[in-house]
């Protein structure tokens, strides 16, 4: 028996991999890497490439699709844990690799759960790894919290009165997931008066790294999936 090994790999950029994470992956007979449509790259893959050996290492790429519909995604789920499980008890080492860290709005938080319950004897290791949140606040140089302040952080699909609810509340307000509402997120921020505190970062770590804080040009953006807005307190006059 092997043990499972949950890598996050953090945003995108392969120097912002921990040692740890680059360790395992170096060693791992088997890596599981995720994506949501098959005909796009691993973002997870593509940024530990120069760490493995695709001659010798098995690379399973699996689907898990954009969706919130649980009947399509618990069978994907069920599969990749019952794929990881039947490696493991078979005594190869699996990693399933996972952008940002494995225990923020990540899949391989269901995936944990199914396998501590069918699979309780499995050993798992979770490494941790920078989100987006953390080096996207490093790229644009922006202070996250300080002092007393307080952060939320709202998928924004969690609607729009949540994100409202957030910005009267905290200080910080992070909002990850932001392409399907982009247009009523932008509006809420100008009727809150955050247009001059909003940052936009767009795969942080990446070559296609962008970070706007010109509201007319985050207006004027179209997001892709991988972007997030950081939101400030506007100073008081
Ligand atoms: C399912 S969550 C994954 C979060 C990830 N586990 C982490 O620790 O950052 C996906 C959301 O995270 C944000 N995200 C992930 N990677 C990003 C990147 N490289 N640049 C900007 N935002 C990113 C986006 O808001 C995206 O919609």
């Amino acid at each position: 028996m092997a043990t499972i090994h949950a890598v996050g790999v953090g945003p995108g950029d392969p120097e912002l991999l921990t040692r740890k994470a680059e360790r395992v992956l170096r060693r791992a007979d088997v890596i599981l890497a995720p994506v949501s449509n098959p005909s796009e790259a691993s973002v997870a893959l593509g940024t530990i490439r120069e760490f493995i050996d695709e001659d010798r290492q098995k690379i399973i790429i699996h689907q898990f699709p954009m969706t919130s519909d649980l009947t399509r995604l618990i069978p994907a789920w069920q599969e990749a844990a019952e794929l990881i499980a039947g490696h493991a008890e078979a005594g190869r080492e699996v990693a399933f690799i996972t952008i940002g860290d494995p225990l923020f709005y990540s899949t391989f938080i269901y995936l944990l759960k199914i396998l501590r319950e069918r699979w309780p004897h499995l050993p798992v290791e979770i490494i941790p790894g920078i989100s987006s949140i953390n080096a996207a606040a490093a790229q644009a140089a922006l202070p996250l919290v300080e002092a007393e302040e307080k952060m939320a952080v709202v998928p924004a699909t969690a609607g729009i009165e949540q994100i409202a609810a957030a910005l009267a509340h905290f200080e910080t307000v992070v909002l990850l997931k932001v392409k399907p509402l982009y247009a009523d997120i932008l509006e809420l921020l100008r009727q809150t008066g955050r247009e001059g505190s909003t940052v936009f970062v767009e795969r942080v770590g990446s070559p296609r790294q962008k970070i706007l804080t010109d509201f007319a040009q985050i207006s004027a953006h179209a997001p892709d999936y991988l972007s997030l807005l950081i939101v400030k307190k506007p100073l008081s006059p």
